[in-house]
């Protein structure tokens, strides 16, 4: 479109199997890349504009690099501007691109479009511009983009899967440390994704909510226990001791936090030891404490657990992602993945006049040059 050569590079959305909310709170995650990928084309330029096309939305916009700053637009170009701002925040010198935008991630379904977008764009922007950006720091440059230029206070589980994911594996994170595990899956079992095709608006003010009641638990908490820095810090035993501290609101979305990072835990244990039983059952608890307790869930995304929960070869099923729409994902022994994808697809269209979507997705790899040996 723009009549000379590029470099492509692709990004993957993210489905995460366990570990909600927790990673802002610098506690542990356990997501896999799925193989939906943002892709992007680029081409320097010999000015300072960015010229970027999106094919989705049949859409083309142009920014300048010396004028990327201020607040969210609540424009799709806020990754783009976000990820090249932050680029040249910290100190790197960026030369102007023309960018085609493809992407493959389900918007607003909870499985890390954004990330998977500001990922392929930063890898995109700092190739043409010849600046060398190591991973950790990509990572961390595109979670500032997202907090800065889009407005959401989001932790870093999104950003490092994309960027780190390996085919094959889930990634267990420890989100205070940036220590890694890669878990191997087993090609018994299958994660099923269903999209529930719900999207609450407000989703990004109440995601900030409830990163301000975490905030607000710890700091409540800090009077009595000084040595805790974030949620991961105290145990069950402590917050309850100190629950009269808490307003009742703070004390559960607490109580989530805590419990959720033992349940990740837990379930890095049963993949290392093959146990697909309990990590299942881990999912639904996950579930049951993100609809009690930390109130992001949503009536179809409960229903979608609660017909899984009574379907042949399912090991558990729970939301994914931020919430308040979006996907829930479900462990479903291989053999039964097809029975599943219809049942689940029949009852929720039933129940709710919906058309699901259904995508089995084996955890794929994380961001990269297309293709991948550089041979562009
Ligand atoms: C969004 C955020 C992540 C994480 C999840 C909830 O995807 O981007 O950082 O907080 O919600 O687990």
């Amino acid at each position: 479109m723009y009549g000379t050569g590029s470099r492509v590079f692709r990004a993957p959305g993210r489905v995460n199997l366990i570990g909600e909310h927790t990673d802002y709170n610098d506690g542990f995650v356990m997501p896999a890349a799925i193989g939906f990928y943002t892709w992007v084309a680029a081409a320097r330029r010999t000015d300072n504009i960015l010229e970027i096309y999106s094919d989705h939305l049949d859409e083309k916009v142009t920014l300048c690099l010396d004028d990327l700053a201020g607040p969210p637009r609540s424009h799709w170009s806020d990754y783009i501007r976000g990820a090249a701002a932050s680029l040249q925040d910290a100190g790197h010198k960026l030369s102007g691109a023309n960018l085609a935008i493809h992407g493959e991630v389900p918007l607003g379904a909870g499985l890390s479009s954004s990330a998977s977008l500001e990922v392929a764009t930063a890898l995109a922007l700092a190739s043409v511009s010849e600046v060398e950006l190591p991973r950790l720091e990509l990572v961390k440059l595109c979670q500032a983009a997202e907090h800065e230029y889009v407005g959401t206070r989001c932790g870093i589980m999104d950003q490092f899967v994309a960027c780190f994911g390996v085919s094959g594996h889930a990634l267990m994170l420890d989100c205070r440390s940036l220590d890694y595990e890669l878990l191997a899956m087993s090609v018994d079992h299958s994660l099923v994704v269903c999209n529930s095709l719900v999207r609450h608006e407000l989703a990004s003010g109440e995601y900030n909510q409830r990163r301000a009641d975490c905030e607000k638990g710890v700091k409540l908490l800090q009077a009595h226990l000084p040595g805790v820095g974030a949620l991961r810090d105290v145990g069950i035993e402590e917050l309850e001791g100190y629950r009269h501290l808490l307003p009742e609101q703070v004390y559960r979305r607490c109580r989530h936090v805590i419990t959720e990072n033992r349940r990740v835990q837990e379930a890095a244990k049963c993949l290392r030891s093959g146990d697909p039983v309990g990590f299942g059952q881990l999912m639904y608890q996950s579930h049951n404490s993100l609809r009690d307790d930390f109130e992001v869930s949503c009536k179809e995304l409960d229903l979608l657990v609660e017909i899984a929960s009574t379907s042949d070869g399912v090991y558990g099923a729970r939301m994914t992602g931020g919430g308040f729409g979006g996907c829930t994902v479900n462990l479903v022994h291989a053999s039964c993945i097809a029975d599943f994808s219809s049942h689940i697809a029949k009852s929720y269209q039933q129940k709710t006049g919906i058309v699901l979507d259904v995508y089995v997705c084996e955890p794929a790899q994380g961001a990269g040059p297309w293709p991948p040996d550089g041979s562009q």
